[in-house]
């Protein structure tokens, strides 16, 4: 396994939009015919555009031409080892600055292409927004002694394990922490979508003490989690819903409703975020100004 960041780079760009069997036929003739940044900016963009032919998307290879020129004038020749100077070459996005920062560098920058993005919301059991998804990247690849290995290992369990439509969770070394392992085994495409669920969720209030929370029951929606108190809606509220949040295998209408009286039943008082709680109910508040009262 290479450590040469130039050669990292080039398998991370040809990796981008074109399979791996591709790029294998592909990759080694491209570097004996340019094997460093500086014959890369050397050359043609022709010549650049030739060795690239039967990868496509050949945008890729004009940008990579350009950033061997800008590596020899802004970097003196030398591939930059910092992760914003590495982003700011020409082709190289967020996910892919962190494939190059981890692999070549050691640095525990995150990855989220396609294939870790589909991993990571399987694990986690819900769709949230990608800003959520890019901090979750980040902290495993920030809890990892080896963060390139890591990236590596995530974008590959992706890409041969944890399939779109038949992913083989009997054979996922992740199935002990994954919420949706065993509900997606075997599955083909996903038949037709459930009807959404509406739920009024009930906010309790005390400035002193913070939110009421309840703790989901296990197996249903939520399960072990604390959640404020929430009700299934049997016919939908006319209203427009607070938040739409996707799960997995359904979409959930939520509803809030401050509620006056004195909460009932068990439950606790939650201030300063002491409880983790799903990240559709996080965005129910933040989307009803309540986000500072947790
Ligand atoms: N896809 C893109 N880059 C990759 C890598 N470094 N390992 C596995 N799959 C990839």
């Amino acid at each position: 396994m290479t450590r040469d960041p130039y050669r990292i780079w080039i398998s991370e760009i040809m990796l981008q939009q074109t399979r791996a069997e591709t790029v294998l036929l592909r990759y080694d003739p491209f570097l004996r015919r340019f094997p460093d940044v500086a014959s890369l900016a050397a050359a043609s963009l022709d010549a650049v555009l030739v060795a690239w032919e039967g990868l496509g998307y050949y945008r890729r290879a004009r940008l990579l031409h350009e950033a061997a020129r800008l590596i020899m004038q802004r970097h003196g020749g030398i591939f930059p080892s910092r992760f914003e100077d590495i982003l700011a070459l020409p082709g190289v996005g967020r996910s892919t600055a962190g494939a190059i920062a981890s692999i070549a560098f050691g640095l525990s920058k995150p990855v989220l292409d396609g294939n870790v993005r589909r991993v990571l919301v399987r694990w986690l059991g819900e769709v949230p927004p990608m800003r959520v998804l890019w901090d979750e990247a980040a902290r495993w690849v920030e809890a990892a002694s080896s963060p390139g290995d890591w990236n590596q290992a995530m974008m590959e369990l992706g890409a041969t394990v944890c399939l779109p439509r038949a992913p083989r969770c009997l054979a996922c070394p992740a199935r002990d922490w994954c919420r949706a392992q065993g509900a997606l085994a075997g599955e083909m495409r996903p038949r037709k979508r459930p009807r959404p669920l509406a739920l009024i969720v009930r906010l309790y209030h005390d400035p002193a003490r913070g939110i009421w929370l309840v703790q989901q029951p296990q197996g249903g929606i939520w399960g072990g989690l604390w959640t404020p108190p929430l009700v299934q809606a049997s016919s939908p509220p006319s209203r427009r819903p607070d938040c739409v949040h996707l799960l997995t295998h359904r979409r959930l209408l939520l509803f809030a409703e401050s509620a006056k009286a004195a909460p009932q039943g068990p439950g606790r008082w939650s201030r300063e975020g002491r409880f983790a709680l799903p990240v559709g109910i996080r965005r129910l508040l933040a989307a009803i100004g309540w986000e500072n009262r947790l």
